[in-house]
């Protein structure tokens, strides 16, 4: 059982009003998923509460010091263009704007501005100002699932999606913003899933300071054994 295995994000406090507006006013796409995207989803988070990893993936070290990556099993059969992997989970926050992110946050809306009872509510120890700016996080360092293990790619083969959850018959608590990795260019197996960690701000590896690690999906692979293998 891996010790990352909260299927889905959690927050402390109620931000759905917030959020809701937020998208609204900034017209933010959020997809709604489909039944069978609400299917795809209840079976991941059962897989998660249950032993964290479904079977058909792979959590190994990497060479490089780039800690682990996840990997698509090698006998098992190709992931198609569109299938949902997974959630984003993580702790859920609006936190100011000047935080630095953090090597496993997730920013769903880079730009909030919260009325005088919000900042009170959300930053009670610093004094009102209309114009600070926050943003809404999903941080993954405590707490996660394997979503946390995938590694960046400018030429990746997930992508991340702004999703919203409906009220549905599944038992899935409904949510107006999950950030879903779906499969975005078909994964072979024993490839790595990768997905691209910069957004429109661009600023995940600005902030890092460093340049990643040149890597597609096929840069590292899975053998049959299990074992890592660099590509030639
Ligand atoms: C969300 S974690 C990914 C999982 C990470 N490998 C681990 O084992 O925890 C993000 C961190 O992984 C590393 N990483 C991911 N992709 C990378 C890449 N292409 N080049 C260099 N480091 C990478 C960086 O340290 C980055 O801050």
């Amino acid at each position: 059982m891996m010790k990352y295995n909260l299927p889905r994000q959690v927050s402390r406090l109620d931000l759905k009003p917030i959020i809701e507006r937020e998208i609204k006013k900034q017209e933010i796409a959020v997809m709604t998923l489909t039944k069978k995207q609400q299917e795809e989803l209840n079976t991941i988070v059962e897989v998660i509460e249950a032993k964290g990893l479904p079977e058909y993936l792979i959590r190994r070290k990497l060479p490089h010091n780039l800690g682990h990556g996840i990997f698509l099993h090698p006998g098992k059969d190709p992931l198609p263009r569109g299938r949902l992997i997974v959630p984003y989970s993580g702790e859920k926050e609006i936190v100011p704007a000047e935080y630095e992110g953090g090597h496993y946050a997730f920013t769903p809306l880079e730009k909030i501005y919260l009325s005088r009872e919000e900042q009170a509510f959300l930053d009670p120890t610093i004094a009102y100002k209309a114009r600070r700016s926050y943003t809404l996080k999903v941080d993954a360092l405590q707490r996660g699932n394997f979503a946390r293990f995938v590694n960046h790619s400018s030429t990746p083969n997930i992508e991340a999606r702004l999703c919203r959850v409906p009220k549905n018959s599944f038992g899935l608590r409904a949510s107006p913003i999950e950030v879903i990795y779906f499969v975005s260019k078909r994964i072979l197996p024993g490839q790595q899933l990768l997905v691209c960690y910069e957004g429109e701000e661009n600023c995940y590896w600005n902030e890092e300071g460093i340049k990643p690690f040149p890597m597609t999906p096929s840069t590292f692979q899975l053998s049959s054994d299990l074992k890592i293998i660099s590509e030639k």
